[in-house]
């Protein structure tokens, strides 16, 4: 049942193969709530994510999303999750509408062949005001810039009215105002809508702030905690090796992060 927490893992272990992507994970994520994970390339935090979605079958362990066993009920989890994928490109050359797509992430739960109801519309407009795209609504996808595309994207996957938005490297693409933008996005989205957010990044810098809870992955769990807790130098060190430094500034610390990401 329901018992206040968006996400609960117990000791996930994800193989492909032989090889193993994550290792004897668990933690408790409160509901709403803003995560932060952060971990070097290849640590396992996509296979997290898609594991949370009941995407990937675990070699062991127990996933549950707002108390629903994912293994035993994945549709009925996933209902409750909205997703951005890391470094979704439709392909530009087929002239979507923004509305369109959001409509199908929407849509897309119901099955092939559904007609949107006047319901379905009223919620892709709600989508898009929450992301500040709604003057897009007739806009070619193709047309937009990465980070106007980057939002389209997200009010997708709040289209299905999630309680809970997962985002896998979602400022991959975008300058660093935009990044801003975005990021203030999901603070309201946690913060008014009590959506919990679960956000895979590179950087971490600008998100301490935002963030209940930071998670350090390195196919183990490094750390979980308060970010004051978890950004410390000898947990990065853990996790990224020397190529991590931290400052700290007025009581926040910052991770300068020389890891480099494609
Ligand atoms: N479909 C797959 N088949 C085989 N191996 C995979 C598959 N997906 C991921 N892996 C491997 O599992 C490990 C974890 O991958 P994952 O994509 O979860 O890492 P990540 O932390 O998201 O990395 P990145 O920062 O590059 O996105 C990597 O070693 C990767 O090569
Ligand atoms: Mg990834």
């Amino acid at each position: 049942m329901d018992n206040g927490y968006a996400v609960e893992v117990e000791n996930l272990t994800v193989k492909y193969g032989e090889e193993i992507a994550l290792e004897d994970v668990s933690f408790k994520l409160e509901h709403p709530s803003f995560l932060t994970i952060i971990g070097p390339n290849g640590s396992g935090k996509t296979t997290l994510l898609k594991s949370i979605l009941g995407l990937i079958k675990p070699e062991k362990g127990s996933i549950k999303v707002f108390g629903i066993n994912v293994l035993e009920n994945a549709t009925k989890a996933r209902h409750m999750i909205g997703y951005v994928p890391q470094r979704e490109r439709i392909s530009t050359n087929v002239p979507i509408r923004v509305s369109d797509i959001v409509l199908m992430g929407r849509l897309a739960r119901y099955g092939p062949l559904t007609v949107p109801s006047k319901h379905d519309m009223k919620k892709v407009k709600e989508a898009l005001e929450l992301v500040g795209m709604i003057d897009f609504w007739d806009k070619k996808f193709s047309n937009l810039s990465g980070g106007q595309q980057q939002r389209v994207l997200i009010a997708r996957a709040l289209a299905v009215e999630p309680k809970m938005l997962l985002l896998d490297e979602p400022f991959s693409a975008v300058d660093i105002p935009t990044q801003r933008e975005i990021l203030n996005i999901l603070f309201n989205l946690r913060m008014r809508e009590n959506i919990t957010v679960v956000l895979v990044t590179h950087d971490v810098n600008p998100v301490i702030e935002c963030s209940d809870k930071i998670m350090i992955l390195n196919k183990k769990l490094i750390a979980y905690g308060k970010p004051n807790d978890v950004i410390k130098d000898e947990v990065l060190l853990k996790a990224y090796g020397a190529a991590v430094k931290i400052i700290a500034h007025e009581g926040i610390c910052y991770v300068l992060s020389g890891d480099t990401h494609a």
